[in-house]
């Protein structure tokens, strides 16, 4: 069994995919072709907004978003993000590569998710934004968030690294805020066959700003308005991922049908995720909480199913934070995430026999530890 499965997609897809590339080879593009104008128009209309940005990767959407609202670079030294601690380490990674201070703020443990009710109080002079992750799949609450950015002037950066298609309040994630930011990596619920990302804003000035970042900061070839990085689409993920957008709906219907089959099977013997009502998940991962989770994650790997965990350090522990003297404690609901969570095998071409076979593994895993 796979833990997401790519294979049985390609399979699925492969005239298509194959079509793409083919067009591509042909008419040797490589370099914002044809297909990047394409994707970014069918990606901006999907989720309503004015403008998609392709990129390189998600942790390039991130930092492009920043260095588009001029936060860092020393500009602003001193600047500070607020973000959440229990997320991928890319969101405080480019904070701080942006020399920036991410200041975290604790999770809501029923979601994952930043809790907005504890924001306001970790906004200092120096804050310049706020960025939720919209982890798991579902959206942060982001009417809250922007309603605080806005009384204090912030700007807000949604990471929708996991959250591409999820619906919040009947809108789109990544439609959500100032700029949103999506990851394209191969195994998320909308993936590329490589690294790709995208920011999508509303805001021409920062669209053309984003346009620009990505290519060494040139407004015209050769002419160099700002700072930038090589941070572009190449044409080939382009073309893949128009060859999977045509099927994304459909693998999302089969995403939540998995998810609600893992729950109804799951439900008296684990914590299964929660979905919020006027919420939606793309279901990048389906995370379940444990005790002795190093346990049991080893004895249902023993039974042949394939689980990780995301994530098992939260940033304000990571060695490389180690100088914001932020200490086990400080944030408690992020923590005792890291040592619970485990996600389950997640795709849209999960057999109903393989969800029996993952939650059967994992309930005997549990039987074995609470009679142990
Ligand atoms: C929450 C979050 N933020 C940022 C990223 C970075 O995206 P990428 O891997 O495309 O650079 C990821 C990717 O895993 C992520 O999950």
């Amino acid at each position: 069994m796979e833990f997401i499965d790519l294979k049985s997609q390609y399979r699925k897809l492969k005239p298509s995919i194959d079509a793409r590339i083919q067009a591509v080879l042909d008419h040797g593009q490589f370099i914002l072709g044809p297909e990047v104008k394409e994707l970014e128009q069918r990606l901006a209309a999907r989720v309503g907004a004015k403008h998609c940005i392709t990129c390189a990767s998600g942790t390039d959407a991130l930092l492009m978003a920043m260095m588009a609202l001029g936060i860092g670079l020393g500009i602003g030294q001193g600047d500070e993000v607020i973000t959440s601690p229990f997320t991928f380490f890319a969101t405080g990674e480019m904070i701080a590569l942006l020399g920036a201070k991410p200041v975290f703020v604790d999770i809501d443990p029923a979601t994952y998710n930043i809790d907005a009710s504890l924001i306001e109080a970790a906004i200092t002079p120096r804050t310049r934004a706020i960025m939720p992750v919209s982890l798991y799949g579902q959206c942060a609450d982001m009417d809250v968030i922007n309603a605080i950015a806005e009384q204090h002037g912030l700007a807000v950066i949604e990471d929708a690294a996991q959250s591409f298609g999820a619906l919040y309040r009947g809108r789109h994630s990544c439609n959500l805020s100032t700029i949103g930011c999506a990851s394209f990596f191969p195994s998320k619920p909308l993936g590329c066959y490589g690294d790709g990302g995208a920011c999508f804003t509303n805001d021409d000035a920062l669209a053309k700003g984003l346009e620009e970042l990505r290519n060494h900061g040139q407004d015209r070839r050769y002419h160099h308005t700002r700072i930038g990085i090589n941070g572009r689409m190449d044409t080939l993920q382009a073309a893949v991922m128009l060859a999977k957008l045509d099927v994304f709906d459909t693998e999302l219907v089969a995403r939540n049908e998995a998810a609600d089959k893992y729950a109804a099977l799951l439900k008296n013997a684990v914590r299964t995720p929660k979905v919020l009502p006027g919420y939606t998940s793309v279901w990048a991962q389906y995370t379940i909480e444990v005790e002795d989770r190093d346990v049991i994650q080893k004895a249902i790997s023993e039974a042949g199913i394939p689980t990780a965990v995301h994530y098992p350090v939260p940033l304000h522990l990571q060695p490389v934070f180690s100088d914001l003297g932020l200490g086990k404690g400080s944030f408690p609901h992020a923590e005792r995430a890291g040592d619970h969570v485990l996600s389950l095998p997640m795709h849209p071409y999960l057999a109903p026999n393989d969800i029996e076979r993952v939650t059967d593994a994992v309930k005997a895993a549990v039987l074995a530890v609470v009679t142990k």
